[in-house]
């Protein structure tokens, strides 16, 4: 319904525009809605980003802000407006999902020895917008002591000072147009949130959903009956205790809101920006090292299958990598960049040992504790078939109510907590890291030690999370948020199109295992509560079977599984840590290559990835631009910071020069795909 609609109503705007515009303008105006095709991609650009998700569109949109700067977008999935049912109604995201189809990459990790010999699926969005098509909405910012754990980490980086909290809480909000709840879904809901903690006139609209159920109001009362206060102001910095988060959806009719809806929809026509679908990115093209022996990307290779033939596009001035936490580290390893025994063994020739690329994986576990339930839920709602399920209101409604808990509340004694993590980290460092490099151990070490001071501060070991949305049941999660236990990912074939192996290690140290018994124990302690309790019926699983520690340690080994927040594969960390880009995103060993996505938070964050990955990917865009920029003739010599040497990336006269001809091709070919849409 949704997506007819839409591709009608942009037909028909089309048209309308096409009469009153020159040819020239029409080709314009097409080239915001329609996609090159292989046949017109241009020779060269000056940026080519790899990978169409969340931060490779958010970059692309703000590099070609610039008319000068040219871009093309390599995407392996399609542009899902043949999907839009399931992308734009919040809804759809838990009943007509892309998970699982051809718009998603349905990854599976290997059997986790700790967690009963399971294999896990990991569902990643194959589409342009990438996770962000097909996630859950929440928009929830990390806490200030976490972002400037990852800042330290960064000393001996001169570029460190463009990370910290303040400087990516102003990346976020300027991602962000924010609209506070209607007073009733305030109310309902029982919200808390103050609106100059988020930005008014980004691209990114965050708000709440338009319809609320009461039993979401009873979230943080309950909380606060067994001693966890309640966020007053979540998106400052301070998102400890519970809270009804934000979401990613446009108020205006209801819709998610994500990347591609954000950063590239509404573009004015921008003959600077390229997008093409069905490519993946099967290798970065070196050629050459500059004088300090960085390896400079010439172009970067792409093929529609893995029997299809391999085109390539040259770059002019560098390749960003967006693949996401698993797209970008295949991506590395496949153009020779990463762990020598890696590529070694899967037959892919060496431009840089880079021990780091694809470790020090790490990922949220969730698992859940279901109710029956003694109110009508959003799942009940959806099951009616009503007139009032199907209103956009109605079907805006996600879950979102949330809370994160510290080492205080989960443990009686703190200390012996602590005690723990200390000895079982110096007895088995090596089985907890599947690397035999010492950088990559260092890092571990580095993470670890990060990971272990939260402990004593006011920081979400665990998340609380409430969903309502299956008929007649009320499940509350929690969900690991810093785990110790790091995994990998690594290549096993020389095909770009072979899945990426994963192996996430969870529960290899103890201390993962026992951080969510305690969790488990306290979703049961707020079920009792009043009053949520009074719309929980019997617990229905795991059930009173599951009781002792022992039990539910076991349990949770059998029913673990992943938040979807894999991070860390290709860390912003120094290079004698395992790092794989510094703090300006560039791949250590290369000249002319960064990655720029979630795969570079080195810490995981109390937190759900998509609003940090959207400050980092605005972050990156400064970064890159900055880089360019025109040497600015003044008389006073402190001019804006340009972190590299501009000089390495000259503007490529020919790109302009082929690119009038090229938008003579393109009218035409547009024009051929608006008239087969229409039959
Ligand atoms: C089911 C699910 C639910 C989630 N729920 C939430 C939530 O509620 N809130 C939240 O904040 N976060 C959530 N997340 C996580 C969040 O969406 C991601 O962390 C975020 O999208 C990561 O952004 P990214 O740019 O790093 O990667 P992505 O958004 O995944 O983008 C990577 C893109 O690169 C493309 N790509 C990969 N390899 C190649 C290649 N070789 N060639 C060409 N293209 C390639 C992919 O197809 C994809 O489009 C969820 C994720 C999933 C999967
Ligand atoms: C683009 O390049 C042209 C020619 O080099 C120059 O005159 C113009 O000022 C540039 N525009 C911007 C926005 O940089
Ligand atoms: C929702 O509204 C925005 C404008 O705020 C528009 O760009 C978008 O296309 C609309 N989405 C749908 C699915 O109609
Ligand atoms: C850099 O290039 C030179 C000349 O092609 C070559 O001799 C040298 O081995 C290269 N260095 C590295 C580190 O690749
Ligand atoms: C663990 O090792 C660190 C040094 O790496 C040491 O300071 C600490 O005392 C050790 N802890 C235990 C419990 O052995
Ligand atoms: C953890 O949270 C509680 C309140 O829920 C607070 O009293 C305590 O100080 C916090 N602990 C730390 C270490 O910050
Ligand atoms: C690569 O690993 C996967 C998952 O473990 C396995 O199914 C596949 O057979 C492996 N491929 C090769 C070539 O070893
Ligand atoms: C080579 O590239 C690296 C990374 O961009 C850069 O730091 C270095 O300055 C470059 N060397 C030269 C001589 O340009
Ligand atoms: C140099 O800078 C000073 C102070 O900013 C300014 O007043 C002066 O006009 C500048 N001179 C030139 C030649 O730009």
């Amino acid at each position: 319904m949704w997506s007819n609609k839409l591709l009608l109503t942009t037909i028909a705007s089309l048209l309308l525009q096409t009469n009153a515009h020159t040819p020239y303008q029409y080709s314009q105006a097409l080239r915001a809605r329609i996609y090159v095709t292989q046949s017109t991609v241009a020779d060269s650009y000056d940026f080519v980003i790899a990978g169409g998700g969340l931060a490779g569109l958010v970059i692309a949109s703000r590099l070609t802000e610039d008319p000068n700067t040219t871009v093309l977008v390599l995407e392996a999935g399609a542009t899902g407006d043949a999907v839009g049912d399931s992308i734009n109604p919040p809804v759809g995201t838990y009943y007509n999902s892309l998970v699982g189809t051809s718009y998603d990459w349905q990854h599976v990790t290997t059997p986790q020895q700790n967690a009963a010999g399971r294999t896990i699926r990991w569902p990643r969005g194959k589409v342009l917008g990438g996770s962000t098509a097909i996630n859950g909405m929440y928009y929830v910012r990390p806490s200030d002591i976490e972002v400037e754990a990852w800042k330290g980490m960064l000393n001996s980086d001169n570029a460190a000072g463009l990370w910290g909290w303040d400087n990516l809480y102003a990346a976020m909000k300027k991602s962000e147009t924010f609209t506070p709840p209607t007073p009733d879904v305030e109310t309902t809901g029982n919200i808390q949130f103050n609106a100059q903690s988020y930005g008014a006139a980004g691209p990114l609209h965050v708000s709440y959903p338009g319809f609320m159920l009461s039993v979401v109001g009873n979230w943080t009362p309950s909380l606060e009956a067994i001693g966890i206060a309640t966020a007053a102001d979540p998106a400052n910095g301070k998102n400890f205790g519970g809270f009804v988060s934000a979401v990613s959806i446009n108020p205006t009719n209801w819709t998610r809101a994500y990347s591609k809806s954000a950063y590239i929809d509404p573009l004015p026509p921008r003959s600077n920006l390229d997008i093409l679908v069905s490519a993946t990115v099967t290798r970065i093209i070196f050629n050459g090292n500059n004088t300090s022996g960085d390896q400079i990307a010439s172009g970067v290779e792409f093929a529609t299958s893995a029997t299809g033939t391999k085109n390539t596009v040259k770059v002019n001035k560098e390749v960003i990598v967006t693949g996401g936490a698993l797209g970008s580290p295949n991506v590395l390893m496949h153009s020779g960049v990463g762990p020598k025994d890696v590529l070694d063994a899967a037959g892919v020739p060496v431009v840089v040992n880079l021990p780091g690329v694809g470790q020090h994986l790490q990922d949220h576990l969730a698992a859940p504790v279901v109710w029956q339930s003694k109110v009508e839920t959003a799942g009940d709602i959806h099951a009616s078939n009503s007139a009032f399920s199907k209103q956009a209101q109605t079907m805006s409604f996600i879950n979102s109510a949330i809370a994160y808990i510290n080492a205080s509340t989960l443990f009686d004694n703190v200390a012996e907590f602590e005690a723990g993590i200390a000895n079982a980290f110096n007895t088995s460092v090596q089985s907890l890291v599947h690397s035999q490099s010492s950088e990559v151990i260092d890092g571990y070490k580095a993470i670890y030690s990060a990971t272990q001071n939260f402990v004593t501060q006011g920081v979400g070991l665990i998340e609380l999370l409430l969903s309502i949305n299956a008929p007649g049941s009320i499940t509350i999660q929690a969900a690991l948020q810093h785990p110790y236990s790091q995994g990998r990912v690594y290549i096993n074939s020389s095909s770009a199109f072979d899945p990426i192996v994963i192996d996430p290690q969870y529960f290899s140290h103890p201390a993962d295992v026992v951080v969510m018994r305690e969790g488990i124990k306290l979703v049961r302690q707020l079920g009792s509560a009043a009053p949520i309790s009074n719309a929980l019926g019997a617990e229905t699983f795991p059930g009173p079977g599951v009781s002792s520690d022992q039990d539910i340690e076991t349990w949770l080994a059998g029913i673990v599984s992943t938040e979807f927040h894999p991070q860390a594969t290709c860390s912003m960390l120094p290079r004698s840590q395992g790092g794989v880009v510094n703090a300006n995103l560039q791949v250590y060993g290369l000249a002319n290559v960064r990655v720029a996505d979630s795969s570079v938070f080195p810490l995981s964050f109390s937190a759900h990835l998509a609003a940090p990955t959207y400050g980092l990917a605005e972050t990156a865009a400064e970064i890159i631009k900055n880089a360019y920029k025109a040497p600015i003739i003044s008389n006073n010599t402190a001019g804006p910071a340009s972190q590299t040497n501009p000089s390495k990336g000259k503007n490529n006269a020919l790109a302009f020069a082929t690119w009038s001809k090229k938008e003579t091709i393109l009218a035409t070919i547009a024009l051929a795909g608006i008239i087969m849409l229409v039959c």
